[in-house]
């Protein structure tokens, strides 16, 4: 089966950054990687890469909203996909599943992909309620039209830019229970909290997996060819 990988820059690099990377980004895989730079940036890495998404949406498509982006603009710059519901924007920006499953369906409205993360505490992890929280969490989150179109990515909160990552038979048990509750049993679903070149081969050949997102380790060039690389090992 097909790995997704999608890089999460989140609030790094320069104009400078996206030239420097690409010149030791080796693109050559017939798995799709998805780049998700800053908005400014999307135009820059665009001369490199074909597939890009955004890292947020707003719930509205256009209007007084000073400082947002919306997710018909990104479809017009040439974005495919955008991330929404980081555990990032849940946290410093107070987007709840409410505001997730919005921001999901104006983007599937305007003609992206969402790529919907969810993915619980340490603290939910510590007292064995994560399976429930987060498929909670799930059910909460996604468009209400039951054949939409969209990815899942599991994100424990704990393993993001932690160095700690959850363990195979951890991201097999959530995963298999994600499946479970979605409406569509063929949505993809992908991993993410401190994927790295070390581990990536073992999540990336979990049947369960179908991709991995990545936040640091995407930017450098040297480790995402390794992950890349990973993950046509893990289609075998
Ligand atoms: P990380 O970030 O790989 O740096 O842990 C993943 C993410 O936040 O999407």
């Amino acid at each position: 089966m097909e790995k997704i990988i999608v890089a999460n820059w989140k609030m790094n690099g320069s104009r400078e950054f996206v030239m420097e990377f690409f010149k030791n980004f080796n693109n050559n895989t017939a798995n799709q990687i998805i780049f998700c730079p800053p908005t400014l940036y999307i135009n820059t890495v665009k001369e490199y890469v074909s597939l890009i998404g955004g890292q947020d949406c707003s719930v509205h498509n256009s209007g007084a909203f000073t400082g947002e982006i919306s997710a018909s603009m990104l479809v017009d710059v040439g974005c495919r996909y955008v991330i929404v519901g980081h555990s990032e924007r849940r946290q410093y920006y107070q987007d709840s599943n409410e505001i997730v499953r919005a921001k999901a369906e104006q983007a599937i409205n305007s003609g992206l992909i969402p790529i919907i993360c969810i993915g619980e505490s340490q603290e939910i992890r510590h007292s064995n309620k994560a399976i429930e929280y987060v498929v909670e969490q799930l059910s909460a989150s996604v468009p209400l039209n039951k054949h939409a179109n969209y990815l899942v990515a599991y994100e424990p909160i704990w393993a993001i830019g932690t160095g700690l990552t959850a363990t195979s038979d951890d991201i097999i048990e959530m995963h298999n229970a994600i499946y479970k509750a979605l409406p569509n049993p063929t949505t993809p679903i992908l991993y993410g909290g401190s994927v790295n070149k070390d581990n990536a081969y073992t999540i990336l050949s979990l049947p369960a997996v179908s991709g991995v997102l990545v936040g640091g380790a995407s930017l450098r060039s040297q480790d995402l060819n390794h992950i890349v690389a990973f993950s046509e090992q893990a289609m075998l």
